[in-house]
């Protein structure tokens, strides 16, 4: 998979070598790109962004550097890309997402700052890709770079061979719909607290059924909105 990143800070990008997508990276499953959009202005000051045509607070990203720093993400390759704009104002963010975009040879995230780029340029996008706007949750971030890096990290492990274990991915939060069962460890007896026996029982039945049953009540407490309605 090819990842490409254009942002104004690509130093946020440089943790990208560490953990499982350094791993990654040193194993030729992932390949990193990162533009700073700055490097696509020809004015002395490096202008990323002006006022908004209408009036109005904040300012708006203008199109040019957009549009040369998108055409060198994609440059070289005969993919299409999925483009995805991390935005409060997107789709949600769920594993679903995660799963599609994971099936994708080349991912271009274009992080602009929250108050918006020039819609011109989501237009032209659309030319060199599939444009997604995609929002991680209902809050609202400085930017899109800490979003787009949550979305890399909930993709790149979907890849197959990035994670060790393929297993550990099927039993977690989220892929059947319902929160993570609560796990355990040794020591049976910590602090006074005790391991639930069933665990200890050795019987597969039992545990199936106590981790489907925590799972559904979990969820039925902390995320009832991923339930059927009743
Ligand atoms: N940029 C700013 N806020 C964001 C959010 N909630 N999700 C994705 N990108 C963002």
């Amino acid at each position: 998979m090819r990842i490409d990143v254009v942002s104004i800070f690509p130093s946020f990008f440089d943790v990208l070598e560490v953990s499982l997508l350094g791993r990654a990276r040193g194993s030729g499953l992932l390949d990193i790109g990162v533009h700073d959009l700055r490097d696509h202005t020809h004015d002395r000051h490096r202008t990323v962004d002006d006022t908004p045509y209408g009036g109005g607070a904040g300012m708006v990203m203008k199109p040019e550097p957009w549009g040369e720093a998108l055409d060198a993400a994609v440059a070289g390759r005969d993919d299409r890309p999925v483009i995805v704009f991390p935005s409060p104002a997107g789709e949600r963010f769920t594993q679903a997402t995660a799963r599609e975009l994971s099936t994708r040879s080349h991912i271009v995230f274009g992080c602009g700052r929250y108050e918006g780029i020039d819609e011109r340029v989501f237009d032209y996008a659309a030319e060199l890709g599939d444009v997604r706007l995609i929002s991680l949750g209902d809050y609202v971030l400085n930017g899109g770079e800490v979003a787009a890096m949550a979305m890399i990290e909930a993709v790149v492990r979907l890849v197959p061979g990035v994670v060790g274990n393929p297993a550990s991915l099927i039993e977690e939060s989220h892929e059947d719909g319902l929160l993570e069962y609560p796990s355990y460890t040794k020591p049976a007896q910590w602090r006074g607290r005790a391991v639930p026996d069933v665990l200890l029982s050795g019987h597969h039945g039992r545990v199936a059924q106590w981790r489907r049953d925590q799972q559904v009540q979990r969820t039925r407490e902390r995320r009832p909105d991923l339930l059927p309605p009743e």
